[in-house]
């Protein structure tokens, strides 16, 4: 689907959006694993989330769907059921690393597989920290899915230094470990979300040189009622939107506030951006509260590495407010971005050449100078439902607008986007 956008001129109003992604797919696992019946609230009505859940639903978990959530008759200690056939997890990237750290130490065979995005990502940061944990996995030649599962004799626990900063790394390994006698280590230079050491309440510490977070058979997830937050990554869409639009006031409501996902409200905050945060709240270990955003005049910062593994997802849309800021836009340290739905590096300079900015493109990131000269160019969102979001986002603040091609994807994280953004225009 080709979508057409055109500039608004502020916005305002109040949003409530859905429960954030890496939280719901979490407490599906989490609930899945826990013997009895655990409660969900305000889970993401994404299609990665449902990913997760026919997983989980292949290996015997039952799920009733009522009034105020989503009940969970989790199966218990190694005690799912064979999948009677192939595991998708389409284009869920947190569904296919987490549940392999999972399935690693079933007494059954698994197989996973994905659509072609995920088809393409690399997998062999999962497959080396399991095998070293004694896990069986076979992966293709590129070692990217599908990927089969072969019972393991014994999961063992081991101390692991990431390579890459992956909370999808890192999570896979500490689900490992909760099957295991001993206690998993997993250090992290620049430390990632920590949904998983949160939800589980794993012991974690905090070093000079980076972070270490442990998990063991003690620690396997009890049946426990969830309240999943507002995604912060959503929210950051609508965020950047009200701030570039002069005299705009929004106030999102309940957005998830975990310190190692909020880089973004900081790097906006320093860019000259007027956001405050009231109400904050506690719900299994995750901090939340309410967002008032009010239209500002951005100026570009230096953005460190340290903050790129907290404000990942969001650098797509920053990079559209840092479009519309004074100055340079310039992003390094994040080659990571190569390796998500879609090279949203490469996916960000196309666009932005495509709109007559100024791009150079490096490895590791780029950097954008200039205003939109193309009157109401065709963007491409690559299949990736962020791109296709940003350029949404991009398009609703330009003089003459912009198209998005196939922008159907955007309901991997929000089949609502179109409805809320009404609702405050
Ligand atoms: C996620 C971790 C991040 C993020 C992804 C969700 C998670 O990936 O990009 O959207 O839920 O653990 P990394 O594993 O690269 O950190």
């Amino acid at each position: 689907m080709l979508k057409e956008f055109n500039k608004i001129n502020n916005l305002s109003g109040v949003l409530t959006l859905p429960g954030d992604k890496s939280i719901s797919h979490r407490a599906v696992m989490f609930s899945s694993m826990a013997a009895g019946e655990s409660f969900i609230q305000n889970l993401s009505n994404g299609e990665d989330v449902k990913s997760t859940i026919n997983c989980f639903k292949q290996l015997g978990v039952e799920f009733i769907t009522a009034k105020e959530g989503l009940r969970v008759l989790g199966k218990g200690f190694k005690n799912f059921k064979a999948p009677g056939k192939n595991l998708d997890a389409g284009n869920s990237g947190t569904t296919a690393r987490l549940i392999s750290g999972i399935l690693a130490a079933q007494n059954f065979e698994s197989v996973i597989t994905g659509d072609d995005s995920l088809s393409k990502r690399p997998m062999q940061r999962i497959i080396y920290p399991l095998t070293k944990m004694g896990a069986n996995i076979i992966a293709s030649e590129n070692s990217t899915l599908p990927i089969k599962i072969i019972p393991a004799k014994k999961i063992q626990a081991i101390d692991y230094e990431l390579p890459v900063a992956s909370a999808q790394v890192k999570s896979a390994v500490l689900l490992a470990g909760l099957h295991a006698e001993e206690i998993t280590s997993v250090k992290e230079k620049y430390p990632t979300r920590d949904h998983t050491e949160r939800m589980l309440g794993l012991k974690t510490e905090l070093f000079s040189d980076g972070k270490i977070s442990y998990s063991s058979k003690l620690n396997y997830p009890l049946p426990k009622e969830y309240f999943i937050p507002s995604d912060i990554s959503t929210a950051s869409f609508f965020i950047v939107l009200a701030l570039l639009l002069p005299g705009s006031k929004l106030l999102v409501k309940n957005v998830s506030l975990n310190p190692s996902r909020t880089g973004i409200l900081d790097v906006l905050k320093n860019m000259g951006g007027k956001i405050e945060k009231v109400n904050t709240k506690e719900s299994s270990g995750e901090p939340f509260g309410d967002l008032i955003i009010t239209g500002s005049s951005l100026s570009n910062i230096r953005i460190d590495e340290k903050i790129i593994p907290n404000i990942i997802d969001e650098i797509p849309v920053l990079s559209v407010a840092g479009v519309f800021a004074e100055g340079e836009f310039i992003i390094r340290h994040a080659e990571e971005l190569r390796s998500k739905e879609s090279d949203r590096i490469h996916a960000l300079c196309y666009n932005y050449k495509a709109a007559g900015l100024d791009v150079e493109e490096f490895k590791d990131g780029f950097s954008i100078k200039g205003l939109p000269k193309i009157n109401s160019p065709v963007l491409e969102s690559f299949h990736d439902h962020r791109i296709a979001m940003a350029f949404a986002i991009f398009s609703l603040v330009s003089k003459s607008g912009g198209k998005v091609n196939n922008f159907d994807c955007v309901s991997i994280s929000n089949p609502n986007f179109i409805e809320q953004i009404k609702s405050i225009a």
